[in-house]
């Protein structure tokens, strides 16, 4: 059943696990990401990006969730807008049927400038008294998600904050952080932790220099009702990357947020944990191997199984290293 986001993410509060919440654009995606949830019995946060919209537009994405619902009536599902850059795609979003939109403040709606504090509480109150009517749930982010080693948002597509940052945007006050969940009344909230979006997230293993978990912590001391969420949680794992570079992928030395680390912010509030990048390595990992081990074949549905077996193996990872098991 479709569900909204808050339900789901209570329960995990109260039984001490995180859901993946992993972002879709087609329906391989989506049969992957609720066969993995089948197998493990785990709760669904299926997310729509911007580029999700763009790619497949926002009432195909509406539909392969409606289908993914009807087609696994026993899991809950919640259908969630992923950084949501103005009121207007999240009312947009609300309209399609969505459970639960982001209201990313952080940055203002052209997604490159940072926005003031005042714009960031203002934009994202007035979704939720929007969205809390209708019995959608919200997700708010408070400072600017992005790397402590290169103090930069911006990804290579030219997508996050431009320019240099200070390590102060990239960490999320404590105190400003209660004050932001006070005045808005979210439902879960977005932190920066020294993670960034993409697959060059850190050019070493992380450690809590450039990681901070211990920032989780400390917001999670001070606000233990709310429900915090990891953007740019990919692992990045270094086998999906060896098979693309075997395979003919080019792909520079990189590393993600181990699994490790995601198990520790979850015991510290963690409840919801973003993940793209991984399903996207999963995936061409798969598609590459496929295609040089078969080159005859030329039915994309070949490829596509492999590709969504892939995913599918990945997502049940993700499932049980986060404890979902059986909480769906
Ligand atoms: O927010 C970042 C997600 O990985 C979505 O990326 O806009 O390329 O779909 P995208
Ligand atoms: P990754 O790029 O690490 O998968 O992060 C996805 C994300 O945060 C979507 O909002
Ligand atoms: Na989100
Ligand atoms: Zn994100």
């Amino acid at each position: 059943a479709l569900v909204a986001m808050r339900q789901l993410l209570d329960h995990a509060a109260e039984n001490g696990y995180g859901i993946p919440a992993f972002n879709v654009n087609n329906l391989e995606q989506v049969q992957a990401i609720m066969e993995a949830a089948k197998e493990t019995g785990a709760p669904v946060i299926l997310q729509a990006s911007a580029g999700a919209r763009k790619y497949a537009g926002e009432l195909f994405l509406e539909h392969l969730i409606r289908a993914a619902v009807e087609s696994y009536p026993d899991i809950p599902v919640a259908m969630h807008l992923d950084h949501g850059r103005s009121k207007a795609s999240c009312v947009s979003a609300m309209r399609h049927g969505f459970t639960s939109v982001m209201m990313d403040g952080s940055l203002m709606p052209d997604g490159k400038t940072v926005s003031t504090y005042e714009y960031n509480v203002e934009t994202t109150r007035c979704i939720v008294e929007t969205a809390h009517c209708i019995g959608v749930s919200v997700e708010g982010e408070l400072g600017c998600i992005g790397s402590l080693e290169t103090l930069t948002s911006e990804k290579e597509d030219g997508q996050g904050a431009e320019g240099t940052l200070t390590r102060e945007q990239l960490l999320t006050d404590p105190d400003q952080a209660v004050d932001f969940v006070r005045e808005t009344q979210l439902d879960a909230l977005a932190i920066a932790i020294g993670t960034s979006h993409g697959a060059y997230k850190f050019t070493r293993e992380p450690t809590g220099e450039i990681l901070s978990i211990d920032r989780v912590k400390e917001i999670h001391a001070r606000l233990p009702n709310t429900h915090l969420v990891m953007h740019g949680s990919s692992s990045v794992p270094q086998e999906f990357l060896a098979e693309i570079r075997k395979f003919g992928g080019e792909m520079r030395e990189t590393y993600g947020v181990p699994v490790k680390e995601i198990q520790t912010a979850i015991k510290h509030g963690v409840r919801k944990v973003n993940v793209d990048t991984d399903i996207r390595l999963a995936m061409t990992a798969a598609i590459r191997r496929f295609i040089f081990e078969n080159p005859s074949e030329f039915d994309p549905r070949a490829f596509m199984k492999a590709a969504r077996k892939a995913e599918k193996e990945m997502c049940k990872s993700r499932y049980l290293a986060f404890g979902c098991e059986g909480q769906g």
